[in-house]
């Protein structure tokens, strides 16, 4: 018997300082911690204690006699991953464009500085929670949240889905920690409307921007403005009660919708698309959004991915999650055919992620509601009805491109196109940072530059201004991604008050 780490772990490593025996990787020290879709436990070494179930904000671990119904798999998953010697770097050598840029998190450190500090932070998501908790341990420092929504917590309450109830827990987490009476929250006070950042930083001797990616990555297409199309992030805010979209409209009255993109976000989407409306009814949904699905035709969804399944941007855990949860899921076979030539070297996590998806490919044809999973597809193009609304989409197909090596390099289109029937049209492609006036913004990556979280303007620091979360580092990660992140700018921030350089 042992421990297993399920699907809602969200990677902010509690449990890893909590085991005495070191048996859950990648550690935040280790080399891969950015990288890794999940934390494992070693079967072999774990005594079974119980101490990492209780640090988990989010009720991710179980002992593997008691796996909830759907999680069965990840005792298999979690112990393939030390199935040869621990060597971690080895073992996750995937696509560095989507590694993280993050310092390991830094041994408690205790402020010399005598007098009171006053920190503001931008924003209430997972990265200002981290950064005010971070801060909260120096007795010296208090801590204003200036947050622009009448509720906290970003897209813990407003981006993950309702139905993923156990990740929603960590606002728990997130209660506790604005519970500190040295920390204020004000809400309904966006930063540039009600107060300005000069403002701010005439207040306070450090200013953290931490108010995230907020707008989507465009998608620039013929017909793209077409009625029937729309953005993840707009449709992902519809469903969850964003105040900015309770007004969008969504028709579900298409048998077909198509998600472009197979991040996270798109598997969200789809998920909630083509869930049976009764089973959402009790979750935090929006009941504009549940009243619309109560009433959608939608049949199909397609998840359009324009690589193929070697380079599918959704996580195994969300995979395992989607399809044990008994959501009919489909692949074409021929697209898992054209997978690289080289495949039988790779990680586990991939191999499981080729596995789960050929396990789908191989079933009969579902007769209900189905997600489908397409590979090597572009879209190009928009197709209205005379109505003016969404009825199509125009897709080219690709290819993988083969390097000498065998490994699938990249992509290619073959030429051919066809036409999909949809009326809903999703563009999930990622989301994107947007500059905030009086800072420096890199607009290639729609981030603050910073150097560990210190702004930077030019080769120069902006004295006394920070940056966290996805601003800092651009649009990935997970909720507990923000936690390592946000104690890598704290770190900063404490040395730089310790040093004299401040606003005030
Ligand atoms: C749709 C979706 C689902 C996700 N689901 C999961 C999941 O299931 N599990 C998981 O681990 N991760 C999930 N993630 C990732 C996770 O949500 C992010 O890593 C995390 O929220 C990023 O934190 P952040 O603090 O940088 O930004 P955010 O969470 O976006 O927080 C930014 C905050 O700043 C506020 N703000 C912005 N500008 C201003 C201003 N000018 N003045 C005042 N306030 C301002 C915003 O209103 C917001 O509250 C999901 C992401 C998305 C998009
Ligand atoms: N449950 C969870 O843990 C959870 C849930 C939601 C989100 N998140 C996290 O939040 C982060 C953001 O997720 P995301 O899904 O928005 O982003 P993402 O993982 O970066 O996925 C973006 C997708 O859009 C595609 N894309 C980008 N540009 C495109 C273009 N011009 N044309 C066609 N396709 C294009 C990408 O394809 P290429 O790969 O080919 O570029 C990829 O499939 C991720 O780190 C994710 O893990 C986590
Ligand atoms: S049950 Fe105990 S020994 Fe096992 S992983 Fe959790 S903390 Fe470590
Ligand atoms: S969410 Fe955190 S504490 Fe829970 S399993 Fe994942 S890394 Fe460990």
């Amino acid at each position: 018997m042992s421990h297993v780490i399920t699907q809602a772990c969200c990677g902010d490593a509690s449990c890893v300082y909590a085991c005495p025996v070191n048996c859950i990787h990648p550690t935040p020290e280790e080399p891969d911690f950015g990288i890794a879709e999940m934390l494992y436990i070693d079967p072999a070494t774990c005594v079974d204690c119980g101490a990492c179930v209780s640090a988990c904000p989010v009720g991710a671990i179980f002992p593997s006699h008691r796996l909830p119904v759907g999680q069965e798999r990840f005792a298999k998953v979690n112990a393939a991953q030390y199935q040869h010697p621990a060597d971690w770097t080895a073992r996750f050598p995937v696509d560095p464009s989507r590694r993280l840029p993050l310092a390991p998190i830094g041994h408690p450190h205790q402020l010399a500085v005598d007098e009171r500090v006053s920190i503001g932070i931008v924003g209430s998501g997972p990265s200002a929670m981290y950064a005010a908790d971070e801060l909260l341990r120096q007795p010296q420092i208090s801590v204003t949240m200036y947050e622009r929504l009448d509720r906290p917590f970003g897209l813990v309450r407003f981006g993950v889905a309702p139905d993923h109830l156990n990740t929603r827990k960590v606002m728990r987490l997130f209660d506790d920690i604005a519970r500190n009476p040295r920390l204020e929250i004000l809400l309904h006070t966006e930063v540039g409307r009600d107060i300005t950042l000069a403002e701010l930083r005439s207040r306070h001797q450090g200013v953290i921007w931490a108010g995230g990616a907020p707008t989507d990555k465009p998608l620039t297409l013929p017909g793209i403005d077409h009625v029937g199309v729309s953005s993840a992030t707009s449709f992902v805010g519809w469903y969850n009660g964003h105040p900015d979209f309770t007004d969008l409209d969504v028709d579900l009255s298409t048998e077909r919708a198509v998600v472009v993109g197979n991040g996270n976000v798109a598997l969200d989407v789809a998920r909630i698309l083509v869930a049976d409306p009764e089973s959402l009814a009790e979750t935090s949904i929006s009941q504009a959004a549940l009243a619309e699905l109560r009433r959608s035709n939608v049949r199909e969804i397609v998840v359009m991915g324009r690589r193929g399944p070697l380079h599918a941007a959704f996580t195994l855990p969300e995979m395992i999650g989607l399809v044990d949860s008994g959501v009919a899921v489909t692949v074409d076979p021929a697209d898992l055919d054209k997978a690289s030539p080289a495949a039988h070297d790779l990680d586990m996590t991939l191999r499981a992620k080729l596995d789960l998806l050929a396990e789908c490919a191989a079933r009969p044809a579902p007769k209900g509601r189905r997600i489908r999973l397409a590979f090597f597809s572009s879209p190009l193009e928009v197709i209205a009805g005379q109505d003016g609304r969404a009825c199509g989409l125009r897709i080219g197909r690709n290819r993988p491109v083969i390097d000498d090596a065998g490994v699938a390099a990249g992509i290619e289109t073959t030429g051919e196109t066809s036409v999909l029937d949809a009326g809903l049209i999703l563009t999930s492609v990622g989301y994107r940072g947007i500059a905030v006036p009086g800072l420096p913004f890199d607009d290639a990556r729609g981030v603050i530059p910073n150097a560990e979280g210190r702004v930077l303007s030019g080769a120069d620091p902006v004295t006394g201004m920070y940056v966290t979360g996805w601003i800092k580092r651009g649009p990935s990660g997970f909720i507990g991604t923000n936690k390592t992140d946000s104690a890598e700018t704290v770190s900063s921030l404490l040395a730089d008050l310790e040093s004299g350089r401040r606003l005030h």
